[in-house]
């Protein structure tokens, strides 16, 4: 069973954003393009992302002269088109004569022209002006051979505060509360005399107003993805109405705090990201790897098909404080990594290095010398020739058997708590280590969210730090653990509801002291310089850093106690059976050891195991794609020197077609990838 993004083109994608609007002064640069693009491997232009000054250059006179070209040009070149609606960036003569399409900062200024991404998702006449060029786009378009998918603006984010958002905002809490008192109520706005006595009265947070109400501040958030959401919807109405079978995506960034990225989700058909790591050629890469291999599960898994690496770069970038080139066999490993997680493309920014302006060192498949004989023009062709010969995999899943929740609502209260390490509770790192734990064994994982998940596919479930769980979530867990699931919580787990109101009647909260069989009373939070000392029953001891949480036992078992302080004693790891199933909890934080631990002894209590059957070295991981039939397994090696491999089964290359079994030797950076 494969699923397609578009079934019209069963390849691997490869190619990148297009700005041929940089270089109509120069046609030959344009020719020149299509035969570098059919040199590099590449079968796809990502077109037009901020061509709306070329593409309606005065208000209602558009120019479609050269986007016909490019269109017809790819085409003949053999590729295809992702084509972009270009309301990232605005033409100048828009906020001249609309003001009102121009965003408004927190603290109620109003911005000046300029830049991206610097406009009102409210405005009725940027969401008109936006309709019309998209619809233009479609109508020209929608026959055209080349048209494989819509790219719907790029990176939505930020937030806009104008008198037209406030309203909205005040509209969408009146359709969510109904009446103030039960706002001011979930609120809890009799804290410091907040009570509001008119909806005109609440406004957006702010660093020069309300910034304390923290059931404002979240709604604030989501109505921010509402509304963006509710953007993207108009953009991808305006053209699916006129092109219904081709799919449309928007480009997503990772662990970007601004949007609820599973609601944005849920506005496109497929998935795709731009992926940035910072490789830097030493021991730190095994960590960028580790992190950028959850980001890629973490997006993959908010639809759980396959997505598009939209945007990469075959080199360096141009806006970290230190912009290093990625080192030879990196750009074809990190490429790879990708299509091992779930992806069917490698795109870049940029297709040619711009001439001028902020982005003219940013790494491009063509620099500014114009010609293919370059380091990372090579490496480009290599990953596209590669990528020519993993037709196979396109449209195959990733199978994951466990889970770890990422919630975004759950991140946004928890930094938000006036508590604990007020400033920086390390959420998304804590949620690292675990994922290390599944990167280190080539265990396939799944990042899901807690609503409109399937918890019964998973053998087990791990949930650090889950500060909030309504009471709705509450009894999926339960409902989950009591039918056979395991699952493991954290210190600081069911603290607060869906309003940020704290649970009463001791944690955790919503239901699971019960599942858990313990009762959290108090969280220590240590200094750095601070330790105590868990015992294990083994006898073995874990140093537990930056919290430490006072639980009673209601019925669990003790697995480990707190050896000093005053709570010397007291339980720090517990586990209760409940129905079928199983409830980890683990009371303190640890180095990262401890939950690598923890998180093996589970999986093999669970029965889940690599698609890759022998150990895996240090630094070396597996990840695996199925159809239902075969399963792919790509192995990666992020050492710089050759490493051994051994397996019992006779696998086959998919590349080269070849039976490999026994000793196999995996070159620095080089990536296996193995079929049975
Ligand atoms: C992305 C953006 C691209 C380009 C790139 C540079 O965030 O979508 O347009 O600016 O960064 O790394």
């Amino acid at each position: 069973m494969k699923d397609y993004i578009n079934p019209d083109f069963k390849h691997m994608l490869h190619g990148g954003d297009y700005n041929p609007d940089q270089w109509l002064h120069d046609p030959t640069i344009l020719s020149e393009d299509m035969r570098l693009m059919k040199l590099a491997n590449c079968n796809e232009m990502t077109l037009g992302i901020f061509a709306w000054a070329a593409l309606e250059p005065e208000e209602g006179q558009f120019n479609f002269d050269w986007m016909d070209k490019a269109m017809d040009d790819i085409h003949a070149a053999g590729g295809k088109v992702i084509l972009a609606t270009p309301s990232g960036a605005r033409p100048a003569w828009m906020a001249q004569k609309y003001p009102e399409v121009l965003r408004t900062t927190e603290q109620g200024i109003k911005k000046l022209d300029g830049g991206r991404h610097n406009h009102c998702f409210t405005s009725p006449v940027y969401r008109e002006k936006v309709a019309i060029i998209n619809r233009k786009l479609a109508e020209r378009y929608k026959n055209h051979p080349a048209l494989f998918a819509w790219h719907l603006s790029n990176e939505y984010g930020g937030e806009c505060h104008c008198e037209l958002c406030k309203q909205a905002f005040r509209v969408w809490l009146k359709e969510k509360y109904g009446t103030l008192e039960n706002l001011n109520f979930q609120w809890w706005n009799s804290f410091w005399s907040h009570t509001f006595t008119d909806w005109n009265q609440i406004n957006p947070p702010s660093s020069i107003g309300e910034s304390k109400i923290h059931g404002l501040r979240l709604d604030w958030k989501r109505f921010v993805t509402a509304q963006t959401a509710d953007f993207i919807r108009c953009e991808y109405n305006s053209v699916k109405a006129i092109t219904p079978n081709v799919p449309a995506t928007t480009n997503l960034t990772k662990f970007y705090l601004g949007l609820n990225h599973r609601e944005i989700a849920k506005e496109v058909d497929f998935i795709s990201w731009d992926s940035y790591p910072s490789w830097e050629g030493d021991d730190g890469d095994v960590d960028v790897a580790r992190n950028t291999a959850m980001c890629h599960d973490l997006m993959r898994s908010l639809n759980k098909r396959p997505f598009f690496l939209m945007e990469s770069t075959p080199s360096v970038v141009n806006w970290k404080p230190i912009n290093k080139l990625k080192r030879p066999g990196m750009h074809m490993l990190s490429s790879l990594q990708a299509v091992a997680h779930g992806s069917d493309s490698v795109q870049y920014f940029q297709w040619r290095k711009s001439r001028g302006s902020y982005e003219k060192f940013h790494g491009a498949v063509v620099d500014h010398v114009g010609h293919e004989n370059t380091r990372v023009f090579k490496d480009v062709q290599s990953v596209g020739a590669r990528l020519q010969k993993l037709d196979e995999i396109v449209g195959t899943l990733v199978d994951a058997q466990v889970a770890i929740l990422y919630d975004w609502e759950n991140i946004w209260v928890l930094d938000m708590a006036a508590a604990f390490q007020r400033d920086d509770k390390k959420i998304i790192p804590t949620v690292n280590k675990f994922y290390d734990a599944f990167w280190n064994r080539g265990i396939d994982v799944d990042l899901i969210g807690t609503q409109d998940e399937d918890f019964s596919k998973y053998k087990a479930i791990f949930a650090p730090m889950q500060y909030l769980v309504s009471e709705e979530l509450g009894k999926k867990l339960e409902a989950y653990v009591k039918n056979g699931g395991t699952l493991l919580c954290t210190y600081m787990t069911a603290m607060v509801n869906e309003n940020d109101l704290c649970h009463l009647g001791g944690w955790p909260g919503a239901g699971l002291r019960k599942v858990f069989g313990i009762w959290n009373e108090e969280i220590d939070t240590l200094r750095p310089d601070e330790f105590n000392t868990v015992r294990l029953t083994d006898g073995s001891t874990v140093k537990a850093i930056d919290y430490c949480e006072l639980i009673h036992r209601e019925g669990a078992k003790v697995l480990a106690n707190y050896d000093s302080d005053f709570y010397s004693g007291m339980p720090a790891l517990t586990v209760n059976n409940y129905g079928k199933g199983k409830a980890y909890y683990v009371a303190f934080r640890d180095e990262g050891a401890f939950t690598d631990k923890i998180v093996g002894e589970i999986l093999s209590e669970t029965n889940v195991h690599s698609a890759f059957d022998g150990d895996l070295p240090q630094n070396v991981t597996a990840h695996s794609r199925t159809d239902g039939k075969n399963i792919y397994v790509f192995v990666e090696n992020y050492n710089r020197s050759t490493v051994e491999i051994e397996t019992t089964h006779t696998w086959i290359t998919v590349d080269t077609d070849e039976k490999v079994t026994g000793k196999i030797l995996l070159e620095p950076y080089e990536t296996l990838i193995i079929k049975k």
